[in-house]
């Protein structure tokens, strides 16, 4: 079976000027891909997941054809990105620069109907097209409307409708819930869900780990280039070996307290109030398995236990762990 990605040892280098002082300037390398290999199967919602500067859109770039690798080779659907850049094109919905996409002189279905007319869409099949996808992404309302009224969660849900146009098997989404509030942003993953149910491929890019955590199947994390981590939400956080909390709510003495510290697995322990009853945070390396030891403790310290809240780790604290900074850090290399 093809695969609709294959990265293979991806390298992408960016030459640019950099100025230095009033009339000089100088040529600087920016590293934007080092050394990527990843593989997308088919069915999958795909995450590249990184923060700013990571490398995310220049990798959407290059398997979109709109920038060619510095070495390496991609194949997106059994095509070769340089070699085969027309048949790539034409098997890939793409979302890219999100509103900056679009004519803003023009109306949303007007937009869509210029899109599928590029894509070779017989007029009357253009309308259609424009209609069912105005529907799927419910912009029907002011579809009629020219794009400069639309508000930008508007823009954005406008140009994700146009990856759609020629209903391509893949779809390579750069942050498309990026300036989309709460439910809109929400409602647009659930269009993905759904598309994806129906049998499309789906790569995604985020710097939001709750998203990618929500939305992908699989992910690869990158920051500076790199390909920091790869596998399921589930694979990426099993593989943390780092502290996990547990909150215990109910009714706690402070004895139980300092039994609970004596195991040799929990690494602290601390009692506060909370409505009005005890609330115990326990820190330990061991995960879950603590879990059983830690209960019979307390039940024989006389502790009534109403709560057992076990904190879940997060893509964040993957993330953390590899680089030892939040997500939210900007990493854009400066020139
Ligand atoms: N046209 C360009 N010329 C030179 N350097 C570039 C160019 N485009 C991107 N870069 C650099 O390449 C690196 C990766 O940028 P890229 O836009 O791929 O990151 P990103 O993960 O998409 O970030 P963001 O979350 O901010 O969109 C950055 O250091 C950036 O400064
Ligand atoms: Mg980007």
């Amino acid at each position: 079976m093809i695969k609709p990605l294959i990265v293979e040892n991806l390298t992408k280098v960016y030459t640019v000027r950099q100025r230095k002082g009033l009339f000089r300037s100088q040529k600087v390398e920016v590293q934007a891909l080092k050394d990527i290999s990843l593989e997308v199967e088919e069915g999958e919602i795909f995450g590249l997941l990184g923060p700013n500067g990571a490398g995310k859109t220049t990798l959407i770039k290059i398997i979109t054809t709109l920038l060619l690798p510095t070495s390496g080779r991609v194949f997106v659907n059994g095509f070769d990105v340089i070699k085969q850049e027309n048949q790539v094109r034409a098997s890939v919905g793409c979302m890219l620069m999100g509103e900056r996409g679009l004519y803003w002189k023009l109306t949303g279905r007007e937009n869509l109907e210029y899109f599928a007319a590029l894509y070779h869409f017989p007029p009357k099949k253009r309308k259609e097209r424009a209609d069912e996808i105005l529907n799927l992404i419910q912009l029907t309302d002011i579809a009629d409307r020219t794009v400069e009224t639309y508000s930008s969660g508007q823009k954005m849900k406008l140009a994700f409708g146009k990856a759609l146009i020629q209903d391509a098997p893949l779809l390579v989404l750069d942050e498309p819930t990026n300036t989309l509030d709460v439910p809109s942003a929400s409602e647009l993953r659930a269009i993905v869900r759904q598309l994806n149910q129906q049998g499309k491929t789906v790569i995604y890019t985020t710097h939001i780990m709750a998203e990618a955590d929500a939305l992908c199947n699989r992910l690869a994390i990158i920051d500076r280039g790199e390909l920091l981590a790869l596998g399921t939400p589930a694979e990426l956080k099993a593989s943390l070996n780092s502290r996990r909390v547990i909150h215990i709510e109910g009714v706690i003495s402070a004895q139980a307290v300092e039994e609970v510290l004596r195991l040799p697995m929990v690494s602290n322990a601390t009692r506060s109030a909370r409505n009005g009853a005890t609330l115990l945070t326990v820190v330990s390396y061991e995960g879950v398995e603590i879990l059983p030891a830690l209960i019979r403790v307390l039940v024989e310290q006389g502790a009534h236990i109403q709560k057992v809240l076990p904190e879940e780790p997060t893509l964040e604290d993957v993330f953390i762990a590899k680089t030892g900074r939040t997500l939210a850090e900007d990493t854009r290399i400066s020139t």
